[in-house]
């Protein structure tokens, strides 16, 4: 790729403040002043601007703790857009892998890459996804089998796939589902005859949300977080 192009691209310069930042010597490939815009940078080129490497936006993979009161949609509607709390460059190019209530709070992942979040949302990749849940009735054992075995929710036809129920005590129990249907976990215990208080989302395929991120915080996934989802 041109150099300038690559300015460009990795930072908010225009070609022309590009070209400006060539020829007053600000730009270093390789540790060498370049002033011909055309240069050809390749994949191992390192590209300094002011003396801080600059590097093209590839695929972005975050994760975000999404407080209450927040909605898993590009724009702003009643609730802001989860999205509307990062103060981030080019967020119109990010969108969110897997949606939450509004008054579900937890793991949110947010990509540029569409292939990668087709692997968690399509239920026939199998994807779990771990939730926290608080309940206004007691929970009974025998619902771990009940959920296991799949059951059939109001207004649809078929049932669940199987489901992974882990009871804490009377009240709260973790419970894994591989589907995001319209507010399943929530369906799935009104029809049993409970009621979800507080849903919490602790981890989407082997990515768990990370304890040291405060609602409304947000990183980067690693590498290994991201090479997870297959
Ligand atoms: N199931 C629900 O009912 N709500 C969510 O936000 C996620 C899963």
């Amino acid at each position: 790729m041109r150099l300038d192009k690559f300015i460009c691209e990795s930072t908010e310069l225009t070609r022309s403040m590009a070209k400006k930042a060539l020829h007053r010597s600000d730009v270093t490939c390789d540790g060498v002043v370049v002033k011909d815009s055309g240069f050809k940078v390749t994949d191992n080129t390192v590209v300094r601007l002011e003396g801080q490497v600059i590097s093209l936006v590839g695929e972005r993979y975050i994760m975000m703790h999404k407080p209450v009161d927040t909605i898993c949609s590009t724009i702003d509607e009643v609730y802001p857009s989860v999205l509307s709390l990062m103060d981030i460059e080019k967020a119109d190019t990010l969108h969110i892998a897997g949606r939450l209530d509004a008054d579900t709070t937890g793991l949110v992942l947010i990509t540029s890459d569409g292939q990668w979040s087709h692997k968690i949302t399509s239920p026939k990749k199998d994807c779990g996804k771990r939730y926290l849940v608080e309940l206004a009735e007691p929970i009974s054992e025998q619902l771990v089998s009940v959920f296991a075995q799949g059951i059939e929710l109001r207004n649809e036809d078929g049932l669940t796939k199987p489901a992974v129920l882990s009871i804490i005590d009377n009240h709260n129990a973790r419970l894994t589902i591989s589907e995001g249907k319209y507010h399943q976990v929530k369906r799935m215990f009104a029809a049993v005859g409970n009621k979800v208080v507080t849903l919490h989302r602790e981890c989407v395929g082997e990515i768990e949300l990370d304890p040291d991120l405060a609602p409304g915080e947000w990183r980067h996934l690693t590498q290994a977080e991201i090479n997870s989802i297959a």
